[in-house]
């Protein structure tokens, strides 16, 4: 069956990452597909007023009434849905971290045509991976993930341990100013350094929310941060915590949280163990920088479960292939700033600036006529990308298609999981390992949006 199947070798595992299941479908050919509608909203986020036109996406043709739904899919089994684009402006949806056809990756120009006002386009695939994931457009990104488009992916693993609760958590700030309205997304100055900050940090789009969960129990909670900004530190007042995995990938033995890197794009899932004691409060709090702020709040609840954090098993491995480092291909990529190139007009939006760029190269924007590949890579051989920061900023580099495993870096050490996003701290390089085993082109970019979008994006070409 699939799901033996799924458990076993390597190589059936690249079978799925390149599109076993998969079944490419005519635009329109099922009418059962369900929608997913983006469209605009008017949204209370702030105290101060209800923001107008906010993006968010319904499931069905159906009016949006807060935050992105939660997308549930099941590791092996097929996923469908209908993207109905019901903005203004072009857009697309690129599916964070799964290892899916590099059709359905939601890269136009790339990977997919524009998703014009009023039209559709048809997202179907069988994600390889379980885990906490997100989605969210690859056109005009500052504007359409800064006004909300950000939501989050649940592949459950059936063979998952069972926990006593499990609450995710969609970490992302807002440029609101008075009254709530959207302010500029970005400034340049900014843009050019560490990236804008918004005026209103939320956890799924409510200011410090609280959470009911069982006394004495094992809370899995499932993070994304999604701002297109901010890198959070987190940590843990009132109980202890362990980490089971990282962007999506177990750990073989899950560690305590101490405090936690989270950078955009970032997953981290959390098992909680609760208070003994009715209405005992756990604070979940960024402690990075100068202020820091609560994220959320869990309370206690009912009669302790009496459950022990040494009993959480680790999660069953995700079926990932692993480099050969002996006959791997090394290859560079530095990262720089840069001050040349006016960006040139694309459908999906320019900010008007070029500060960075990868080889030397700053990314033209998703033109119709891309720059070349970073490298073309040959399908099944294994690579090393040696990643280097060259600018005085933080960079968390992400990798469609693809995950990889961190070898080493010049300034610290890592836990094991493979991962998808790297942050790659200033003057900090790394080596990275992965097997190429994904058709198609795939995107390298920063997730500081506004780096992605002034030069800090290429691909690789996997044939
Ligand atoms: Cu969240 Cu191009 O990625
Ligand atoms: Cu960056």
């Amino acid at each position: 069956t699939r799901r033996t199947l799924l458990k076993g070798s390597a190589a059936t595992a690249t079978a799925f990452a390149v599109g076993a299941g998969f079944a490419a479908r005519a635009p329109n050919a099922a009418a059962s597909v369900p929608v997913l509608k983006a469209q605009f909203a008017d949204i209370r986020i702030a105290a101060d007023g209800i923001t107008p036109k906010v993006m968010s996406y319904a499931r069905g043709d159906t009016a949006a009434t807060g935050m992105p739904p939660v997308l549930r899919m099941t590791r092996g089994q097929p996923f469908s849905t209908r993207l109905l684009n019901a903005l203004d402006e072009p857009t697309t949806v690129h599916w964070h971290g799964l290892r899916i056809p590099n059709a359905m990756d939601g890269v136009p120009e790339l990977t997919q045509p524009y998703v014009y006002p009023g039209d559709s386009f048809d997202y179907a695939f069988t994600p390889p991976d379980a885990g906490t994931f997100w989605y969210h457009p690859h056109c005009n990104t500052l504007t359409q993930m800064g006004h909300g488009l950000t939501g989050m992916i649940v592949v459950e693993n059936p063979d998952d341990p069972v926990f006593d609760a499990e609450i995710v958590l969609n970490l992302r700030d807002w440029r609101l100013g008075a009254g709530g309205a959207f302010i500029a997304p970005f400034k340049p100055r900014d843009a050019a350094r560490g990236g804008t900050y918004g005026t209103v940090r939320t956890a799924n789009w409510q200011q410090e929310p609280r959470y009911d969960a069982p006394a004495g129990g094992l809370v899995r909670v499932r993070i994304a941060a999604t701002d297109v900004t901010r890198i959070y530190t987190l940590a843990l007042d009132g109980s202890p915590a362990t980490i089971i995995a990282l962007d999506a990938n177990p750990l073989d033995t899950p560690i305590p949280l101490d405090r936690l890197d989270l950078s955009p794009g970032q997953r981290v899932d959390l098992v909680i163990r609760m208070p003994d004691s009715e209405g005992a409060a756990v604070t979940l709090r960024n402690v990075r920088g100068s202020t820091p702020f609560t994220i959320a709040t869990f309370r206690a609840t009912g009669t302790s479960l009496k459950r022990a954090l040494g009993d959480v098993r680790p999660l069953p491995p995700n079926p990932l292939a692993e480099a050969d480092l002996s006959k791997a291909t090394r290859i560079p990529l530095d990262f720089t700033a840069t001050a040349e190139h006016a960006p040139a007009p694309s459908l999906c939006g320019t900010l008007g600036y070029t500060f960075w760029a990868i080889n030397k190269v700053p990314w033209p924007g998703d033109t119709p006529d891309p720059v070349a590949p970073l490298a073309d890579l040959k399908l099944g051989k294994s690579y090393v990308l040696q990643v280097a920061n060259r600018t005085p900023h933080a960079h968390p580099i992400h990798l469609h298609g693809m995950s990889f495993r961190i070898l080493n870096s010049n300034k610290r050490t890592f836990l094991p999981p493979p991962t998808d996003t790297i942050l790659l701290l200033p003057d900090e390089r790394a080596e990275l390992g992965l097997v190429a085993d994904n058709i198609g082109d795939w995107v390298l970019h920063c997730h500081i949006i506004e780096h992605q979008k002034t030069g800090m994006t290429g691909y690789f070409r996997t044939v």
